[in-house]
């Protein structure tokens, strides 16, 4: 059997190496990403380069039939908010230029083209609503209060408005925060989860940025790599929604805090609130409805805040950083 050709963005990002891992067995993947990266595989063509290049996206256009593409590259919030004209360069017409090159290859080919959008809590702004709620994807009152939320939203519509019936399958995940102990994330607003886990690991001490009541929806990377692969393995009659939130456990800031005592007794957690970061995420959901992905393409996962550490995070930050 013919290999698939895949062309994943942002291949050098978080979401990006570990999907690759994956996706590399079986097909050949074009990986771009600005970032060079040193890989083994010979299944995997990297290209250093931007997705705002024109250029490069024309070469890919001409030399590859493309059956998939995982758009991952992005700006993260925090990191968008510093630098919003350069940010929606990246995260909105970079998006479209990926989106563009999807109709293009669906025409050419005349075949539809699979095409992942990772879009985020960040499209939602609860600010004024009650902390409890159990947020669905129709739950969109208000504008997003983040630059990335917004570019995040305008990409969800355009994406099902006008590239769906151009022949490109548009589907979509609302994550939550990801906690990877394979990674340390860069730019987010959810980074105090992660970065604070990879401090006990290291037995350095945590400066929070955010207060300690604070909770958000999160997943384990390997859940969220997962849930991107069944997704775009559903059959397209069952996925009628488009667009999905996916989420495992909304811990507090304390909750992670005991949790990491439990098996970093020394870890001392301190404060040091950043005003910006934190009303970012108090406009994000506390609490966000999976059942729309259970529905229509089984979403599942494995790790829960119960078994989240033993089983996934301590084997693999030994692992990352070389424990073993
Ligand atoms: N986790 C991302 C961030 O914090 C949002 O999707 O920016």
């Amino acid at each position: 059997m013919t290999k698939k050709i895949i062309l994943i963005t942002g291949s050098s990002g978080e979401i990006g190496k570990s999907l690759i891992q994956q996706l590399s067995n079986d097909n050949i993947i074009i990986a771009l990403d600005i970032t060079h990266d040193d890989y083994t595989s010979p299944n995997i063509k990297q290209i250093t380069g931007s997705i705002l290049d024109q250029n490069i996206l024309d070469k890919i256009n001409k030399k590859y039939n493309l059956s998939e593409i995982y758009h991952l590259a992005a700006v993260l919030s925090a990191k968008a908010q510093k630098n919003p004209d350069f940010s929606n360069e990246v995260n909105y017409n970079g998006t479209i230029n990926l989106l563009e090159l999807a109709k293009t290859q669906a025409l050419k080919y005349q075949n539809s083209i699979k095409f992942f959008f990772p879009s985020s809590i960040a499209v939602y702004n609860v600010l004024n609503q009650n902390l409890n709620d159990i947020i669905n994807e129709k739950d969109l009152s208000e504008n997003p209060i983040t630059e990335y939320g917004k570019a995040k939203l305008k990409c969800e519509k355009i994406g099902i408005k006008k590239y769906l019936k151009n022949n490109v399958d548009f589907r979509c995940i609302r994550f939550p925060g990801i906690i990877s102990a394979s990674s340390k994330p860069t730019g987010g607003t959810s980074d105090y989860a992660p970065e604070m886990i990879h401090s006990a690991f290291l037995n350095k001490n945590y400066n929070c940025f955010v207060h300690n009541q604070t909770i958000l929806p999160f997943m384990a990377m390997p859940d969220a790599i997962s849930a991107i692969i069944n997704l775009m393995n559903a059959e397209n009659n069952k996925i009628k929604s488009k667009v999905y939130n996916v989420t495992s456990f909304s811990p507090s800031v304390i909750n992670f805090e005991n949790k990491i005592k439990e098996f970093f007794p020394n870890f001392k957690l301190n404060y040091d609130i950043d005003l910006k970061r934190q009303k970012i995420v108090d406009s994000w959901p506390n609490f966000i409805d999976k059942s729309l992905a259970k529905k229509e393409w089984s979403f599942s996962y494995i790790y829960n805040f119960d078994n989240l550490f033993e089983d996934y995070i301590i084997p693999s930050l030994k692992k990352y950083y070389n424990h073993e």
